[in-house]
């Protein structure tokens, strides 16, 4: 009965499964037994839960209609809207990217912010650009829509970006089909914690400008983790100066979303933020996309977006959030401390991390098998196709310690 493109789909989420697994064992033999490295939200050192405190108090006090209602637009509410934009871009935005334009569109959570990105900027049959280590969701995303990808190596082998592969690739696309779609999930990129340094983005900001001579470049940078870096607020976002003055036919989009920077993953609340040096590309971005916001979920959640314009607006009340978080983003970089010092010792590979939710040990074809047997012995990881992530984001620093360890153990024993 299904359509012809929708017969073959089901799908197997790597996550969800293992998330599973690990929830019956700490049922049957008690949470302190079970290392449980799978959630990819964050969690206190009693691996509970965490929702920002002042997130909750705002949401919990808007009024009945504010929440139940619907929004005021199918793009957004402007106010929300213009928070996106001094979030992502800085408060003095105008004035910093006074020769840019700027458009957004509000989505369901940054997954909204690439599915419309990749719905309108390729067509069927087209290939995007994305890494070999990405959030799988990209390709599962591609597949829905028809479309193909090609794999760039996200590391050289130096464990640094692989600039020479991205651009590359990417420049065979533009050759192939006259425009690219890339996805670059920066900084702290899931899954492997890894984020482009001031050099890597200038020598992208280079090859864009000469490879906008042969076609149309679309950026698409996935910014899900943007306010887990270890570098701070401004730290974080100081590669967007690489944006100012591109080529017309460079449009940079970022996808935004409070899943993560909120604590408030369910309330679906994000992002499509586009900056060009062309009106007409900004235009032609809102005009396409609010489209497709109509026709695929209509509006977003009111109550999220008034949820984090009210906070945003609020110099106190963001203050106070930004205070609550930075406790975590310190509490992880302890963690990350932990697991890479050990990890060093036992002698264990890890991608290169420099900030964020994950770790991810690189097992080659091993993985799956080493993935199993860990599980064996009560640690959860996600087993990725190459790699165990470990989700630092969700276990407590007691059960860091020694785990490196256990992982050596392991391979050993299945190598
Ligand atoms: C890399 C990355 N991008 C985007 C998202 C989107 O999350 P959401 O749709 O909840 O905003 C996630 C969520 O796990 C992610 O890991």
């Amino acid at each position: 009965m299904l359509a012809n493109h929708s017969k073959d789909k089901s799908i197997v989420d790597k996550v969800f499964t293992v998330v599973a697994k690990a929830k019956e064992a700490k049922e049957k033999f008690g949470q302190e037994n079970v290392i449980d490295a799978t959630i990819g939200v964050l969690c206190n050192e009693d691996a509970q839960f965490v929702n920002f405190k002042t997130v909750s108090e705002v949401y919990k006090n808007l009024p009945d209609n504010e929440i139940a209602a619907y929004a005021s637009s199918f793009s957004g509410d402007p106010k929300y809207l213009e928070c996106v934009k001094e979030v992502v871009l800085g408060k003095n935005y105008g004035e910093e990217f006074k020769d840019s334009f700027i458009d957004a569109v509000a989505t369901p959570g940054g997954s909204g912010a690439v599915s419309n990105t990749i719905w309108n900027y390729v067509d069927k049959g087209e290939k995007i650009l994305i890494p070999d280590w990405m959030w799988e969701s990209y390709k599962i995303m591609s597949e829905e829509f028809g479309v193909k990808y090609e794999l760039y190596s996200l590391f050289d082998e130096n464990g640094a970006f692989n600039t020479a592969d991205f651009e590359q690739k990417a420049e065979k696309i533009i050759e192939e089909q006259g425009k690219v779609l890339a996805i670059i999930n920066d900084p702290c990129h899931n899954p492997t914690g890894y984020s482009l340094s001031m050099d890597e983005w200038k020598e992208l900001r280079d090859f864009f400008i000469k490879t906008a001579l042969k076609g149309d470049i679309i950026l698409l940078n996935d910014i899900a983790y943007i306010d887990y870096d270890f570098r701070g607020e401004k730290g974080a976002r100081e590669y967007m100066e690489y944006f100012k003055g591109l080529p017309e036919n460079v449009l940079v989009i970022f996808a935004f979303s409070i899943s993560k920077a909120f604590t408030e993953y369910g309330l679906r609340v994000g992002a499509q933020l586009a900056l060009s040096s062309s009106k007409k590309v900004t235009d032609d971005f809102k005009r396409a996309n609010e489209f497709s916001c109509r026709s695929r979920w209509s509006n977003i959640s009111r109550g999220g977006m008034r949820l984090f314009s009210d906070i945003v607006s609020n110099p106190e009340l963001f203050d106070k959030l930004k205070k609550e978080r930075n406790e975590y983003v310190g509490l992880m970089k302890e963690r990350a401390d932990i697991f890479i010092k050990e990890a060093k010792e036992e002698g264990i590979p890890m991608c290169t991390y420099r900030g964020g939710f994950f770790i991810t040990v690189p097992l080659g074809d091993d993985t799956e098998k080493i993935g199993l047997e860990l599980q064996k012995e009560n640690i959860f990881t996600v087993i990725l196709e190459k790699g165990l992530r470990i989700a630092i984001c969700s276990v407590p620093k007691r059960q860091l310690h020694g785990l490196p360890a256990k992982i050596k153990m392991v391979i050993d024993r299945v190598k």
